[in-house]
C-alpha cells in the first residue's frame, strides 16, 4: 500500500494552484469542474487536488494499493462496522477504483486501485516526487492507531510523547497521529529527491515570502530531513527526504527512546522551536465528515 493523494478544499483555490505550481513546484493535472489536480515526478496521476470552497477542509485522504490489497480492507472495515462506502470508480488523473471509509474523528480515508497508471517523470529537485506522510491532530490518537492496525492492516513504527508514526510498506511512517484537542490536518510532507532538494525548496520558498516555520533539520523517528512552511492558502506543509526504510523486525519505540537534550527540536540541534504560526496551522484544515 502507498500514500498517493489528499484531497483539500480551499476559498481561492485557483490562487493555491498558482502557488502549488509555480513556487512549490508541482504540476498540472487537469481540472474536473471546480477541482484541480497537481502532481509530483512520481508514478501516481495526481498527489493533490484543489477544490473551491468557502472553508478549508480535507476531504480525504487516500492510499493506492492492489485490489487484493484494497478488498482486504473493505471486508475488514465491513466486519468492523465501521462506517464505510461501496466500491466504486472515481474519476480521476490516473483512474481508479476503491471506496471510502470514515475514522474515529470524522477522518475519511480512500483506499484504492490505481486502474491508469501514470509514467514516472524524470527526477528534478526543484519538484516533489510524491506526498510522503499525512499528519493529523487527533483527541485519541490510540484508537486512530488501532483502527491503522486492525482494518487498515498498518503496522505502528513509534510512539513519542506528542506522536505515533504508522507505516503501511517499508517507509517508517505515511501517516502519523499527533496528541491534541483538536481533530485536523496537522501537515503534509513532500519526498524530494534528496536533502539538497530540500534545502533548495527551503530557499525558494524564501524567495516566495513564505515562512519556514520549523526546519531546516533531521527528525528522530523515521530519521527524515525537513523544512515546515505555511503557504498562502493556509495549513502546514513540507519538504522531506531520506526517511527510513523498516523491516518486519523493527522494534517499536516509546516515548523514553525518543528524546531532545534541553534546548534541541531536532537531530542535528540546528532547527529552531516549532513558530507559533504554525500551530494555528495546523488547525485550520477540519475533516469533511461523509453525509
Ligand atoms: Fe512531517
Amino acid at each position: 500500500m502507498r500514500l498517493r493523494s489528499v484531497e483539500l478544499e480551499m476559498p481561492q483555490a485557483d490562487a493555491a494552484v498558482k502557488f502549488l505550481t509555480e513556487s512549490w513546484g508541482l504540476l498540472d493535472a487537469g481540472k474536473r469542474g471546480a477541482t484541480s489536480f497537481l502532481r509530483g515526478t512520481g508514478d501516481h496521476g495526481y498527489i493533490l487536488s484543489a477544490t473551491e470552497a468557502a472553508t478549508p477542509g480535507i476531504t480525504s485522504v487516500t492510499f493506492s494499493g492492489s485490489k487484493e490489497e484494497v478488498e482486504g480492507v473493505a471486508a475488514r472495515a465491513k466486519a468492523s462496522n465501521v462506517v464505510h462506502r461501496p466500491m466504486r470508480m472515481f474519476d480521476e488523473p490516473g483512474k481508479s477504483h476503491g471506496f471510502l471509509l470514515q475514522g474515529l474523528e470524522g477522518q475519511i480515508y480512500r483506499f484504492i486501485t490505481e486502474t491508469e497508471p501514470v509514467a514516472r517523470l524524470p527526477d528534478d529537485r526543484n519538484r516533489p516526487i510524491q506526498l510522503t506522510h499525512s499528519v493529523f491532530n487527533t483527541l485519541d490518537r490510540e484508537a486512530c492507531v488501532s483502527l491503522a492496525e486492525k482494518v487498515f492492516g498498518f503496522r505502528i513504527s513509534d510512539r513519542t510523547a506528542a506522536m505515533s508514526f504508522v507505516r503501511c510498506n517499508q517507509q517508517h511512517h505515511a501517516l502519523a497521529y499527533v496528541k491534541s484537542d483538536a481533530s485536523s490536518l496537522n501537515h503534509l510532507a513532500f519526498e524530494m529527491k534528496d536533502l539538497e532538494a530540500v534545502m533548495l525548496g527551503i530557499g525558494r520558498m524564501r524567495d516566495s515570502k513564505v515562512p519556514l516555520v520549523w526546519g531546516p533539520g533531521r527528525h528522530g523517528p523515521g530519521n527524515n530531513v525537513f523544512g515546515y512552511f505555511v503557504p498562502p492558502f493556509g495549513g502546514v506543509i513540507e519538504y522531506t527526504s531520506e526517511i527510513n526504510l523498516v523491516d518486519d523486525n523493527y522494534p517499536v519505540g516509546s516515548p523514553t527512546d525518543w528524546k531532545w537534550p534541553p534546548g534541541r527540536t531536532d537531530h542535528w540541534g540546528v532547527s529552531m522551536p516549532n513558530h507559533p504560526s504554525g500551530e494555528i496551522a495546523e488547525r485550520q484544515y477540519l475533516f469533511r465528515t461523509m453525509a
